[in-house]
């Protein structure tokens, strides 16, 4: 794991939006993993910025998301997919078809969970952009997931809806359950990059890249990828 300790939150958007610019510059047909959540927020900032100033196109990029919420339509202020949308798709280039996130407008979830899963199995990711619960979670992954699980319908633990509350107007409104990528899925990527920023994500950071791996801390997984880059603020990497 290799491990960047950057300032600030502007630094560490910048450092990591320049890497996935970067890769979109030497393969503009690449395939893309992405997350939501706050942690990415000035990353795709930093991404419409490069394309406004003309350095960069999505035009030939596939994008799939980590996850999606349960129970909420797509058209909701907080799906996924509107995030995505707001904060990065409708600012760029990138052709809808090309756009791939989990489908939970459905009765049957478990056949969504396996046709994303194939599309997966179909598209080898070049990139896949991570955030960190403060639980260790990665993608919708909680602490006990089988590092071998592939894409599936999750239950999100307490301490998840609670960290999400603030998006929400109460905590009765956040979703209880959600597709995800599963942590085989993650580790397929050929490349990983994680990013993590303040000091509530201090300690899942440390247990992440100096705990021992084990299934209670889901992003401990990334200690068995061959390329995997963590950027930090120093907040975040306080006990590192
Ligand atoms: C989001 C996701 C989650 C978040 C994590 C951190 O697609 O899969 O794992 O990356 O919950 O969220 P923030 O960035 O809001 O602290």
């Amino acid at each position: 794991m290799k491990v960047i300790t950057v300032r600030d939150y502007t630094e560490l958007s910048a450092t990591a939006g320049q890497m996935i610019a970067d890769l979109l510059r030497s393969k503009p047909a690449c395939a893309l993993g992405l997350a939501t959540g706050g942690t990415p927020l000035g990353t795709y900032q930093y991404l419409v910025e490069r394309y406004r100033a003309g350095e960069i196109s999505l035009q030939q990029v596939q994008t799939f998301n980590l996850d999606e919420y349960c129970e909420l339509p797509r058209s909701h202020p907080q799906s996924y997919y509107q995030f995505m949308y707001d904060n990065l798709f409708r600012h760029v280039d990138i052709v809808p078809e090309n756009i791939h996130l989990p489908c939970t407008d459905s009765a049957d979830l478990q056949a969504q969970c396996d046709s994303y899963n194939a599309l997966l199995h179909a598209t080898p990711l070049d990139l896949q952009l991570l955030g960190i619960g403060s639980n260790g979670h990665i993608g919708f992954c909680e602490p006990g997931t089988p590092f071998d699980r592939e894409t599936f319908h999750t239950r999100l633990t307490d301490k998840t809806r609670q960290d999400n509350q603030r998006f929400f107007d109460s905590l009765d409104e956040v979703p209880t359950t959600a597709i995800t990528m599963g942590i085989s899925n993650i580790l397929q990527a050929r490349a990983i990059l994680l990013i993590a920023s303040g000091e509530a994500k201090a300690e899942c950071v440390a247990q992440m890249v100096k705990g021992p791996i084990t299934e209670q801390v889901p992003a401990s997984a990334l200690q068995l990828h061959a390329d995997v880059t963590v950027i930090v603020d120093e907040a975040a990497a306080a006990l590192l």
